[in-house]
Formats: structure tokens, C-alpha cells, sequence
């Protein structure tokens, strides 16, 4: 028998040609699948973040800028945005934003790292809509993130502060996961409210990903992704 790994990646392959994709998996899936057993309860109100280890790039990112260290690790889960001039193969999409729930992961990257990275492929078979009903127990929402302009990336944290941002360096997910949108590092903007958070990373991506060309496709379309985002602050 092949393991349900397995068959989660063939699947998602075999989707991510056929875009834009969504997937209906019973909120329950999270709670059976994703969130390991001894954190569940009850998860520990604070965590030592020291301990949790940023997932490396290749090549590797910019490495966060000293005197930063780790204050909040999320997993996002919403959609990225392109936009298409027509619908014929002589048009490529262009990227417009993304939209996306971020779940405070914080306690997972520090006591089970490997869990955390898997977590982005095995969410991304879950419902968004499902997601934005009911959250499942220990995973709970610290906030959004969404882009107010063009080139701004904005992260409200709610609890743990708001954050404008802009890419600052980028690099391919790794070939031999599901097609994915680049890993980045991006840099706090200090337009509008300003929180402590200086340096984010967004890595361990899962889908995102456009078709190659805008043939068949709307004149606007969402591909549903997720990742990891890690959040520093002085
Ligand atoms: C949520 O994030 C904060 C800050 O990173 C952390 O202290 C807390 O333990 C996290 N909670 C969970 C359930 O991960
Ligand atoms: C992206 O999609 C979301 C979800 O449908 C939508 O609310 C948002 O307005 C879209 N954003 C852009 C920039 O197109």
C-alpha cells in the first residue's frame, strides 16, 4: 500500500497542472493528520522560540540581519492572484497579490520542526473555506496577510503587531517538491503603523503557482497556496 505521503503528492501534482485548483478536505483532516498528538493538549502558552531552526534555502537567502532574532512563526493559507491580458498562449500571468489566514505555528517549529514543514503540502488539501469557519484546536489564527499595494506586503498580526513589507531577495522553492512560489526574504517598510517585526521570511512554500501561459484562463484567477512564515524583530 502507498503511503497517504505518497498519494497526497501524486495528487497534488497531478492538480497543479490543471489550475486553478481547489481541494476539499474535511476540516477533521487537520486535527487527524497535521497537528502532532503531544502538542495538542494542551499547547503551552509560550514556547522557547530559541530553539526553532529557519528551514534553509538554496541557494540560501540573505541571512537575518544581526541583533534579529525569531518572535513569530505562521503558516499561511489563502490564494495567490494573477491577473491575464487574454486568454490565448501569448500572454503569461502576472502575479497581483495573494490573500491569505495565518495560523500561529510558533509552539510546532519549536518543539517539532519536521512537523512544521510538512504542514504547508498537507494544508494546502484543506477547504480555505472550511479554514475561515472553523479553526481546528491548538491552530489558532494570528492574523492575516494581504498586500495594500501593489509591491506592499502587509501582515496583521493582531496580537503580535502589524507589519508593511517589500520583497527584498528571492529564490525557486525546491524542484523536487509540488510546483510552489518562490521562498523570500522580505524587508519591514516603515509606512503606516509600525510593529517590531523587521525581517520576514516566507519559505517551505506549497502551490501558488501559475499555469505557464494565460490559454483558457479568466482575465483574474486565484491558485491556492501555503508557508511558512517566519517573523523577526529586535
Ligand atoms: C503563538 O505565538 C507566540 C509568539 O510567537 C508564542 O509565544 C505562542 O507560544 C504561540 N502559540 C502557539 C499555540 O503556537
Ligand atoms: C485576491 O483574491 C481574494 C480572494 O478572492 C480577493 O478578496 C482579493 O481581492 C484578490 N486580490 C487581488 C489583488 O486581486
Amino acid at each position: 500500500m502507498r503511503s497517504p505521503t505518497i498519494l497526497l503528492l501524486a495528487t497534488l501534482s497531478a492538480l497543479a497542472s490543471a489550475s486553478p485548483i481547489s481541494f476539499t478536505k474535511p476540516i477533521s483532516f487537520l486535527n487527524d493528520h497535521l497537528i502532532p498528538k503531544h502538542v495538542r493538549t494542551p499547547m503551552p502558552s509560550s514556547c522557547d522560540l530559541s530553539a526553532a531552526v529557519q528551514p534553509a534555502a538554496t541557494p540560501p537567502l540573505p541571512a537575518v540581519s544581526s541583533g534579529l532574532s525569531v518572535y513569530h512563526i505562521a503558516i499561511g493559507r489563502g490564494t495567490q492572484n494573477y491577473t491575464c491580458a487574454d486568454s490565448t498562449s501569448a500572454s503569461i500571468p502576472v502575479a497581483v497579490g495573494a490573500v491569505a489566514n495565518l495560523y500561529n505555528a510558533s509552539c510546532i517549529a519549536a518543539s517539532n520542526p519536521q512537523q512544521l514543514s510538512a504542514i504547508p503540502d498537507m494544508i494546502l488539501n484543506v477547504d480555505l473555506d472550511e479554514l475561515d469557519g472553523e479553526i481546528p484546536d491548538n491552530f489558532i489564527q494570528s492574523g492575516v496577510h494581504y498586500f495594500s499595494t501593489k509591491t506592499t506586503a502587509t501582515f496583521d498580526l493582531r496580537n503580535y503587531g502589524f507589519t508593511n513589507s517589500n520583497k527584498i531577495a528571492s529564490v525557486p522553492a525546491p524542484a523536487s517538491k509540488i510546483p510552489a512560489v518562490p521562498w523570500l526574504k522580505l524587508e519591514f517598510n516603515p509606512i503606516g503603523e509600525v510593529g517590531s517585526v523587521r525581517e520576514i521570511y516566507r519559505l517551505n512554500t506549497a502551490g501558488g503557482t501559475p499555469p505557464a501561459t494565460c490559454a483558457g484562463m479568466a482575465g483574474a484567477f486565484e491558485v491556492q497556496y501555503s508557508a511558512e512564515y517566519w517573523f523577526y524583530a529586535a
